[in-house]
């Protein structure tokens, strides 16, 4: 008897308002944290819980960078489809386009701004193994009223909001949900929500109404939606913790740093990027290509690639810089 495998997808499109400038040259799915796409962690993530079939949903600006830069994905271990969604319509509307590829079996979706730390795996192999509709993962939060919300009374999830303005909990769905074929046919009667999009979150609790039988499991660890700079700069500083705690900063290829350059803690600097002596550098990222003199004293900053940067020796004040690709500043 042959084993069918579970697929997978990830959500790699949307307009990334909330990180502009960053995104008006590429979609924030690949914004580099420690050096590597963010969406490559999640191509790994569902690698290394033995699913290779992966569809990528793609839409909007640099749609193109994204097939660039994944190929058919041998390079990553996973073979991947591209499936393009027009306009960004709500994460139940782009689950919804995968029906064909998903083919009637359990699947996996993982937006592509989300970054776990913990493998995967064990959820995995638990919904495989379960008659759940759906599972989802769900993460303790600061700031409920930003996300999906479960309200979980007796270890059962008993209703599902999005955004809520009174959350029932601070447990936030994240962006990794397993699901079953039957989310298709509630997606198919689904209303647009106030932000004119198809909500999984509806989705999900339109799901639950109907069968009550959703499971969830609770992420301890590490998980971030990295909707805006802020969180993309402690995403870098969580993955660079993990991956290079001896100096808390990582370099690319090819980079010309002064020795009298000082770099910080959780900064990660791109390849082919030339740093003088002088610059000060800490709890940023910098991106490939660029040319950083003058004196500069940077922090909580994140800059493009192709960006140059010249300080003025007199000012050591500490800068902080949110610059899109190739800007150029002389102060
Ligand atoms: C989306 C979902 C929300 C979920 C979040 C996780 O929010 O709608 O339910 O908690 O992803 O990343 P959005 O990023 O679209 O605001």
């Amino acid at each position: 008897m042959s084993v069918i495998k579970m697929k997978g997808i990830i959500l790699h499109g949307g307009h990334g308002t909330r990180l502009r400038p960053l995104t008006h040259t590429g979609p924030k799915q690949l914004l580099p944290i420690a050096n590597k796409p963010m969406s490559q962690y999640c191509i790994e993530s569902i690698r290394d819980a033995d699913i290779t079939d992966i569809a990528i949903i793609i839409g909007g600006l640099g749609a193109n960078k994204v097939r660039e830069y994944y190929g058919n994905g041998e390079n990553f271990g996973v073979n991947l489809t591209y499936i393009e969604q027009d306009e960004p319509r709500g994460i139940a509307h782009a689950i919804r386009l995968c029906k064909e590829f998903i083919n009637n079996e359990k699947f996996l979706v993982f937006l592509g701004d989300n970054i776990i730390q913990k493998s995967i795996t064990g959820f995995v192999e638990n919904f495989t193994k379960s008659d759940y509709d759906a599972t989802v993962l769900l993460c303790e939060v600061d700031n409920p009223s930003r996300f999906g919300i479960a309200d979980v009374e007796n270890e059962k999830i008993v209703k599902i909001t999005e955004k809520p303005k009174k959350p029932a909990s601070n447990l936030a769905v994240t962006g990794i949900y397993l699901l079953t074929p039957q989310i298709f046919e509630v997606i198919d009667n689904l209303k647009p929500s106030w932000r004119n999009e198809l909500e999984i979150t509806d989705a999900l609790d339109n799901l639950l109404k109907q069968n009550d039988n959703i499971g969830y499991e609770i992420i301890t660890d590490y998980w971030k939606d990295t909707g805006t700079p802020e969180d993309i700069l402690n995403a870098n500083r969580q993955v660079l913790e993990n991956i290079c705690n001896q100096t808390g900063s990582i370099i690319g290829k090819n980079c010309k740093i002064d020795e009298s350059a000082l770099i910080g803690r959780n900064v990660s600097i791109g390849d082919d990027t030339i740093i003088s002596s002088d610059v000060v550098i800490e709890n940023s990222i910098i991106m490939s290509g660029c040319k950083i003199d003058g004196g500069l004293n940077i922090k909580d900053s994140i800059i493009s690639a192709n960006c140059h940067l010249h300080g003025n020796n007199k000012d050591k004040t500490k800068k902080v810089f949110l610059l899109g690709e190739g800007t150029k500043i002389t102060l």
